[in-house]
């Protein structure tokens, strides 16, 4: 028989806003923790086990997880996990020591906002740990909408990189992006700019996960028209951060056309030396 199981959400900051909205969305009953609060109260057990989820600071992993053990708040055969990307379930050893299942589950899912959070809908997440703490954690995400990919021996410093350079460098490309805007017509607003860039990077989402991420590009280069990536840069010289940003894209762009074979190697040669000619300026 499988056992009743009460979710518990420590912390309210960003992420756990983003959960605590989803659990709510999905009508998914759950107890929620002030991490700092002096004193913490959850429901009784009632012969249920908890799967904890600790939405909390990366530095604050360790001890939280040591101070619900040491209030009983958490027991042998609970789950729990926490929710960085830069750290493992090693975090977590103060719970597996008591026979708690642990793991790390990291959302692939920026939360700027603790009032605003996303939905995690329709998102994806990864987890390295124990099956059975992955078992828990999938039977909340199935209820929110949220894709748990197991993961083993993970390189964190390679895997947060990866996770950095979508996050941080989708707002990047879209701060440079505003920027252009704004300088591109009459009366473009702050607000204007960056509807646009985020039209464009939902449109961008919607193309990789439905094309994946080498053939969802839509460019200039595409139909051989490496006169309009001259004119782009040209254009950029106006916000040097944004023609750093373009180059660094076109590289990349370059690198998996040449390998996916989709361009002439003659356009692709032609981009390399536009490349080569406005890296040396
Ligand atoms: N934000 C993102 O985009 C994102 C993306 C992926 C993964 N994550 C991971 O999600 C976790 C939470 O990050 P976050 O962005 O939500 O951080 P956050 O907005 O800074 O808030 C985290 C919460 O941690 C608790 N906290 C802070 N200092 C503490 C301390 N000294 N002792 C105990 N608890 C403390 C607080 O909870 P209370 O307010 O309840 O006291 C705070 O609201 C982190 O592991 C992070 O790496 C975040």
């Amino acid at each position: 028989m499988t056992r009743r199981r009460q979710v518990v959400l420590v912390g309210s900051g960003r992420m756990g806003s983003a959960f605590a909205r989803s659990m709510r969305a999905a009508k998914v009953s759950f107890a929620l923790v002030r991490a700092r609060s002096a004193k913490w109260t959850l429901p009784a057990r009632r012969g249920a086990s908890r799967t904890v989820i600790l939405a909390v600071t990366d530095a604050a992993i360790a001890p939280t997880a040591e101070r619900l053990v040491q209030s009983d708040c958490l027991a042998r055969g609970d789950s729990i996990v926490h929710l960085a990307g830069m750290r493992g379930p090693a975090e977590l050893d103060a719970a597996a020591a008591i026979g708690a299942h642990v793991g790390a589950m990291h959302p692939l899912v920026a939360v700027a906002s603790r009032t605003s959070p996303p939905l995690l809908r329709g998102m994806a997440a990864t987890f390295e740990g124990d099956r059975a703490a992955l078992a828990a954690v999938r039977a909340v995400a199935a209820r929110i909408g949220l894709t748990v990919h197991a993961l083993e021996r993970v390189d964190r410093a390679r895997y947060h990189a990866a996770a950095a350079l979508c996050a941080t460098g989708g707002v990047a490309l879209a701060q440079a992006a505003a920027v252009l805007f704004a300088r591109s017509a009459a009366g473009v607003t702050d607000e204007d700019a960056s509807a646009y860039a985020a039209s464009l990077l939902a449109s961008v989402a919607h193309n990789v996960a439905h094309e994946g991420a080498q053939g969802a590009l839509a460019s200039p280069l595409l139909r051989g028209d490496t006169t309009a990536v001259e004119r782009h840069l040209d254009a950029m010289a106006v916000h040097d951060p944004a023609a750093q940003l373009y180059r660094a894209a076109l590289a990349q762009v370059i690198a998996s056309l040449d390998a996916t074979g989709s361009v002439e190697r003659a356009v692709l040669d032609r981009a390399r030396e536009i490349l080569a000619a406005r890296t040396s300026r």
